[in-house]
């Protein structure tokens, strides 16, 4: 049987997700369920004075609204907790319009809807800082920097060099817009917890529900099977789910609380509006001498993730002799932030890859050639050799397929009809990254083999992955692996699917979980009365394909497990982090290549072609892969055209649904060719997979920009890439 690892395969979840039998958080109704719904702040700063629940508890079906005056209790989070900073419904402080002041639970979702809309506050308002645009540099995190030796600062090696390019762009917040918002349904049997949420890590989140309700972290079990998306917001444990839960506690009775889409926009993170400045110095052939990377990024005073995009783009992505990084966090009354799929990547290099482009314009210097002149082979502040990098593949892949040959270099130099076409690309990275992890094999006596792990899969493939990896390790078909995860229960040591690392690290887990399995199967076989092989030497019994076999008898697994009277046989596996003598550094690669037409007179940009080639290392399902760097590179359309959120000066989110944020849909999207090296990374793992998760969406948003430059002659450096900008 060849191997199924790079070949399609379909998801094994597909018919349950396409007929409905797929459960979600919110899809799970037990006996006795009410159902919450959010009271928000609806000012931008200041405390709540008073607030009137009289209308609200007379509604119909209205079983209790809490408050910060009837709060219910939670811990404040822990210094390792991610999310916010707070504990809602502990204080009266408001800290950004849309925090929760309240939770209204009855008897239908309408009901608690309806009460919920009749529930007032009275504020003592305080002058909110809402605007990135508006403030001056932030508080700085600490600065990263090499000189070369005999260069005083990064000043004068710009000042030095015979070209340079400045670049300053900036983007407003983003939002996660997964297909399932936020849900969570709670249910407490005697002082046991379940909540069916969705989370990109189930046994951290069990532990942060734990911590914060007060109660022991063997008392709280995390199910989420499947999830709608989750791109870094499904991270943390905000404060709508630990209130769900502990409404539940207080009412004794099972309690669902689900966010409409506006609010989801407010109570979890979205990704921090950020302002780069970049810096180039160049020699006239284009050769770096000098790279300066500023920037400032929104933290909100309620918490949040720390926007640093200099760190993983310019730190790493070009041979230059003197670099220096300075990330910068500007603080505002702005709802939370959130890491969000490449989470700092995707602006960071947005923001690099604009430069270069000005830098190709200034040198007058091919764009793909620039970026060869500048390869690195090692990161160029530390001096780490990355571990495998096929970028210059990537490249002349790229360029080959998609006809970069034909691109002029001069903007406007082509039209077709009323539309201006234009040629951008450029370079992409991402880091990769292999966490240490659990996986468990069970061998069972209906025929199947059972793998699982504690991880969490966001609609990416993840459970598919499991039974590839396990149907290969094992020599069986794909169908004969049950694949099992999403629950916190499973074996401790489930990876958090975030940092494009579930595959790069379950893989190693599931590869030695299945050999700990084989071996506990033929010790089982050996040492079983009722066993054929009884007392044989172990040596001479050995498993092939799902059969154990000795000395010409060969029986398989089910049957074996049967006659002896064994419902299963299970081993777990468990691995650290890759073995790095060398002391490498792990990153996935690729470049985007990419048409735009821009309309003469309306200057409308549309996305007309393109290809995007990566390298991360080996590919375990070519279906998943192409979907999941399709949907990056979708993403980056989104980016570079659609997707901003400014807030007002009363702290108010501009946009808080999908009328007015925009994403792209089917008609911005053309026809996307993705093509992937099949070049294994031997240094991270057996298998070699870099993960792919997130890459797709770095730098395509500059090629698109860099397009948009060739056809038009217009550089816009604040996204999104409008129409108005291009007239
Ligand atoms: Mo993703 S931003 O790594 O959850």
């Amino acid at each position: 049987m060849t191997s199924p690892i790079g070949r399609e395969t379909d998801r094994v979840d597909g018919p349950l997700k396409v007929t409905g039998g797929a459960r979600y958080a919110a899809d799970h109704r037990p006996e006795g369920l009410l159902h919450g719904y959010l009271v928000q702040a609806t000012v931008g700063k200041g405390t709540v004075r008073a607030m009137d629940v009289s209308r609200a508890e007379a509604a119909p079906g209205v079983v209790a609204v809490f408050t910060p005056f009837r709060p219910l209790p939670l811990n404040p989070p822990g210094p390792q907790q991610s999310g916010e900073n707070y504990s809602a419904l502990q204080d009266t402080s408001v800290r950004f319009r849309g925090q929760v002041i309240g939770v209204v639970v009855a008897d239908t979702a309408e009901h608690a809807r309806d009460a919920a809309a009749l529930v007032t506050a009275d504020y003592a308002v305080a002058p909110a800082r809402t605007s990135l645009a508006d403030a001056g540099p932030g508080a700085s995190t600490g600065v990263l920097q090499k000189l070369a030796p005999d260069v005083a600062s990064i000043e004068a090696a710009l000042a030095s060099s015979p070209v340079t390019v400045t670049t300053t762009v900036s983007q407003n917040a983003q939002h996660h817009i997964a297909m399932e918002p936020h849900g969570t349904t709670s249910v407490w049997v005697d002082d046991q917890l379940t909540v069916y949420m969705g989370a990109q890590a189930p046994q951290q989140a069990a532990a942060t529900i734990a911590s914060r309700l007060g109660v022991d972290a063997t008392k709280v079990r995390v199910i989420c099977r499947y999830t709608g998306g989750g791109f870094g917001q499904r991270s943390p444990v905000w404060n709508e789910a630990l209130l769900c839960a502990a409404a539940a506690r207080a009412l004794g009775r099972p309690v669902k609380l689900v966010l409409s889409r506006e609010q989801v926009f407010t109570a979890i993170g979205h990704r921090a509006a950020v302002r780069q400045t970049i810096r180039l110095g160049a020699r006239t052939d284009g050769t770096l001498l000098a790279l300066a990377h500023d920037t400032d990024g929104e933290l909100p005073a309620a918490g949040g993730w720390r926007m640093l995009p200099g760190r993983d783009t310019s730190a790493v992505t070009y041979r230059t002799p003197n670099i220096r990084i300075d990330q910068r966090l500007v603080t505002l009354d702005t709802p939370p932030t959130w890491s969000m799929r490449a989470p700092a990547e995707a602006p960071g290099m947005f923001a690099l890859e604009t430069a270069m482009d000005e830098l190709a314009v200034a040198t007058e210097v091919d764009p793909v050639e620039l970026r060869l002149r500048n390869y690195a082979t090692e990161d160029p502040i530390e001096g780490r050799r990355f571990s495998t990098k096929h970028l210059d593949e990537c490249y002349r892949i790229g360029a080959e397929r998609f006809g970069w040959g034909k691109r002029q270099a001069r903007p406007r130099s082509r039209t077709d009809g009323d539309w201006l076409v234009g040629m951008g690309m450029a370079s992409a990275i991402y880091p990769a990254w292999r966490q240490p992890a659990s996986a468990r094999a069970r061998f069972r006596d209906d025929g199947r083999v059972l793998v699982s792990s504690a991880t969490s899969d966001l609609g990416t493939g993840a459970l598919t992955m499991l039974a590839v990896i396990g149907a290969d390790e094992l020599g069986l078909p794909v169908g004969e692996v049950v694949s099992e995860l999403g629950d916190s229960t499973l074996p401790p040591g489930g990876v958090g699917a975030y940092g494009s690392s579930v595959t790069t690290s379950t893989v190693p887990a599931v590869q030695a979980a299945c050999r700990a399995a084989v071996a506990a199967l033929v010790r089982a076989a050996v040492d079983n009365p009722r066993s054929p092989f009884t007392g044989r030497d172990p040596a001479t019994v050995r498993y092939r394909r799902g059969r154990v076999e000795s000395g010409g008898r060969s029986v398989d697994y089910g049957t074996l497990l049967r006659a002896m009277g064994v419902p299963h046989v299970e081993a777990v596996g468990d691995t650290g982090p890759p073995d790095n003598p060398s002391q490498c550094r792990f990153h996935c690669f690729g470049a985007h290549f990419c048409e735009v037409r821009v309309h003469r007179l309306t200057g409308e940009p549309r996305v007309s072609r393109v290809t995007s080639v990566f390298d991360v290392g080996k590919v375990v399902n070519a279906k998943a892969t192409r979907g999941q760097l399709m949907g990056s590179v979708i993403w980056g359309i989104g980016h570079a055209l659609l997707e901003s959120d400014p807030i007002e000066r009363n702290g108010r989110f501009a946009a808080a649904t999908l009328a007015d944020y925009l994403v792209p849909v089917h008609a911005d999207t053309p026809d996307i060719d993705v093509h992937w090296l099949d070049r294994p990374d031997p240094h991270i793992s057996e298998l070699g997979a870099k993960g792919l998760g997130e890459i797709g969406l770095v730098s395509t948003a500059a090629a698109i920009g860099n397009a948009v430059f060739n056809a038009t002659g217009v550089r816009v450096r604040d996204l999104p890439i409008t129409l108005d900008k291009l007239l």
